[in-house]
């Protein structure tokens, strides 16, 4: 049977410009992640063996996103990972610059951030470029670190539905509890999760799904919901698509998933946060015009110094390892480390490749705030939940090419 239905992705909707009541500077970009954490920055790291451990959760908490620690290991060692993150103090990078050193003078004034370095040598480039974008984004945004109830630093956990003994463990120590799953629109994990979600202390995010159906499902199932992580098959390492023949991506999937959550009155109550293919602060603020309230990014920052994975030398170039958590390499790992931690799937749905090394997460994060200030700002947004009302245009192929620069010899 053929049921058409119109899948619209990134590359096919604008942003149609709107009357903007302020500067972009003013905007604000602070959201709920779930009904109990907000952000100052609408962005989350995926749990993926080569994006998300402590030092990036830190890193992304203390510049006001929060980072989702992977399971590619043993509940002890995540565990561990989650306790590391809650034992950094919740100082702002911007203090801890000033405690490293007194070569380093910063003042502050206002919302103004005057900085001289005494010997610039002894920073590295990295090192360097952090302190700038620090510097700089408090210049143009209150960027505060993200605390959960506790008031340490706010840190999620990938969690299998299946694996009842590692999300007990998890359950209360970390923030956020992240159900990480390819297709969590399945009897299976509806029934497991409903056994367990009422008693879960944590908020838990639920996913990733992609329709109007899953999400009413999943509302209607399970006693607790504190978000929705949204998009199959559109992650840069993903090939669930291709191998499948399966896919709900993500700006679609937003939509859908708003539609369900505006029938129930819950959108806005429910966090969506829009998972896989954002390669731009474009993507994320088309994201947001659709429905959703934060991104989960993996790509994006997976070159950054902060991811886990090591640095590579290849032909004069500077990369970091990125591979999906369906990705054989990925899977085999999970096997050796937790043979119990639930099926591994018989066909891989992910790949493996480099990408290029990007410096300090705080650059990254930099651009981002700014590139999402102009969005809102030319949507006529002034908060996130105005850019709710903003409108996307579909583009026509000619129209494509129109807004993309051209006609330059480059
Ligand atoms: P990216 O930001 O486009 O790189 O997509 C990251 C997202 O891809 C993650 O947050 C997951 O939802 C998803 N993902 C991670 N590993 C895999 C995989 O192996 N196969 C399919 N999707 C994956």
């Amino acid at each position: 049977m053929i049921k058409e239905e119109k899948i619209i992705v990134f590359d096919d909707v604008i942003v149609i410009p709107s009357l903007s009541p302020v500067e972009p500077s003013q905007v604000d970009l602070r959201t709920m992640v779930t009904g109990n954490i907000e952000l100052y920055v609408p962005l989350v790291s995926s749990p993926m063996d080569t994006v998300t451990e402590h030092q990036m959760a830190v890193k992304l908490a203390k510049l006001g996103g929060i980072g989702v620690i992977h399971r590619n290991m043993s509940i002890d060692d995540q565990l561990h990972q989650v306790i590391l993150v809650k034992e950094t103090d919740t100082t702002s990078l911007l203090e801890d610059i000033a405690s490293r050193g007194n070569n380093i003078n910063l003042h502050l004034s206002g919302s103004r951030c005057k900085l001289t370095i005494e010997d610039v040598e002894l920073y590295n480039q990295d090192e360097m470029d952090e302190i700038l974008s620090v510097c700089r984004l408090k210049s143009r945004y209150p960027i505060k670190p993200v605390t959960g109830k506790d008031g340490l630093l706010a840190v999620g956990a990938a969690v299998s539905p299946f694996d009842l003994r590692r999300i007990k463990k998890l359950d209360g120590v970390a923030d956020i509890l992240v159900v990480d799953v390819a297709h969590a629109h399945n009897v299976n994990v509806l029934n497991s999760l409903s056994k367990v979600s009422r008693d879960i202390e944590s908020d838990l995010i639920v996913g990733n799904i992609g329709t109007r159906e899953a999400v009413l499902d999943v509302i209607a199932k399970l006693d607790k919901v504190d978000g929705l992580r949204v998009g199959i098959s559109s992650g840069s390492i993903c090939s669930t698509g291709e191998v499948t023949g399966a896919a709900a991506p993500t700006l679609w999937a937003v939509i859908k998933a708003r539609e369900a959550l505006e029938e129930l009155g819950l959108h806005g109550k429910v966090p969506i946060i829009a998972d896989g293919g954002i390669r731009s602060p474009a993507d994320i603020v088309k994201s947001l015009i659709a429905g959703a309230s934060a991104v989960m990014v993996g790509r994006m920052i997976a070159g950054t110094r902060e991811s886990p994975s090591q640095l590579i030398s290849v032909g004069g170039g500077v990369y970091k390892q990125y591979r999906g958590m369906a990705s054989p390499s990925s899977t085999r790992r999970r096997y050796a480390v937790d043979r119990y931690g639930g099926n591994v799937k018989k066909v891989s749905e992910g790949v493996e490749g480099l990408v290029p090394y990007s410096g300090s997460l705080a650059s990254v994060v930099e651009h981002v705030v700014y590139s999402l200030q102009a969005g809102l700002g030319y949507a006529g947004a002034a908060r996130i939940r105005d850019a709710w009302k903003a409108r996307l245009g579909l583009l026509s192929e000619s129209a494509k090419k129109e807004i993309k620069p051209h006609d330059l010899v480059t």
